[in-house]
């Protein structure tokens, strides 16, 4: 791959995904596009970027989805899930007993083990949410992987890695190698392509999202961008779930840290934005109001 191959697919994966590569990272791309070269027929990353230049919108597709970082586990962190049974679910029974509807965004759900789980979880208080109409949506970047979601399928490593035991055999059913989780906990996710870096106005207000793990990738613009249009996303008393590496502070004035619970995030009501730099101020409140 030549210097200038590498900066068109860096350029290029920032521009579709906001996937922020340093300049060293050749190997990660030649790891990741090289088999996808190779089943193309292609002899290198070269070639496949010449085809890129000149053939269709799905290859581009095709190479944004294979640089994406689908790590995922069922209650991946464990303590989110706690913040979910042991917070956001009880105080949102007490918010929305008027109007007994809850809306859930899983926004970078990869494969279904985070929305399953919550899945899970909500099953499994199911006495107190009898007559509530409660949405989970599953939204990923990657059509492959949300096909996997769909499909709720997982292999033996997979139900292996942070799921209960008691969970596996409550709500999946092994087929040979493979488990499928329940059908009824199948009709509770709700998928959709959806890519943070567009507009996502239309999906409406949501009580609590997951965005976790992915944000990592992005550069500051980016993230205090989509932390500021996810503010937008949500109920004024709703709760932001980040991963473990990723925090709203110092970033965005639009949420605030719980002031009990590491990674959960409530509205701040605020929708002034604290950049972390004067220079970047001007761009990043443009950002924001064109959203
Ligand atoms: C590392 S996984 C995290 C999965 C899950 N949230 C968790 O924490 O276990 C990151 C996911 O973000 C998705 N992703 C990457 N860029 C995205 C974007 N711009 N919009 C939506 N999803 C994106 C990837 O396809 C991948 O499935």
């Amino acid at each position: 791959m030549t210097p200038p191959d590498y900066e068109y697919l860096r350029k290029l994966l920032k521009d579709h995904s906001g996937l922020d590569l340093s300049a060293d990272k050749q190997y990660l791309i030649e790891s990741r596009l090289l088999p996808l070269a190779r089943k193309a027929g292609l002899s290198g990353i070269s070639d496949l970027v010449q085809n890129m230049k000149n053939g269709p919108a799905s290859q581009v597709a095709q190479v944004v989805e294979a640089m994406t970082t689908n790590e995922t586990f069922f209650f991946r962190d464990k303590v989110p899930f706690d913040h979910f049974r042991e917070t956001i679910m009880p105080e949102l029974l007490k918010a929305r007993s008027g109007r007994k509807a809850i809306r859930i965004w899983c926004a970078a759900g990869s494969t279904g083990q985070e929305p399953y789980s919550l899945a899970m979880c909500l099953k499994e208080m199911a006495a107190a949410l009898a007559g509530w109409r409660v949405e989970i949506l599953a939204a990923d970047l990657s059509q492959e992987v949300l096909e996997k979601s769909r499909s709720g399928i997982y292999s033996q490593f997979e139900v292996q890695r942070g799921l209960p035991i008691q969970l596996l055999v409550k709500y999946f059913k092994q087929s040979g190698e493979f488990w499928q989780i329940n059908a009824d906990i199948r009709a509770m996710v709700q998928h959709r392509q959806i890519n943070l870096l567009h507009d996502f106005s239309q999906l409406g207000t949501f009580d609590v999202i997951f965005c976790r793990n992915v944000l990592i990738y992005f550069d500051q613009d980016t993230k205090i961008n989509i932390f500021n249009r996810l503010a937008k996303a949500m109920e004024p008393d709703g709760f932001l779930v980040l991963g473990a590496a990723e925090t709203v502070v110092g970033l965005t004035d639009a949420f605030q840290p719980h002031a009990e619970r590491r990674g959960l995030y409530r509205p701040s009501g605020k929708r002034a934005v604290s950049a972390p730099g004067g220079a970047a101020m001007p761009k990043i409140v443009a950002m924001a109001a064109g959203c």
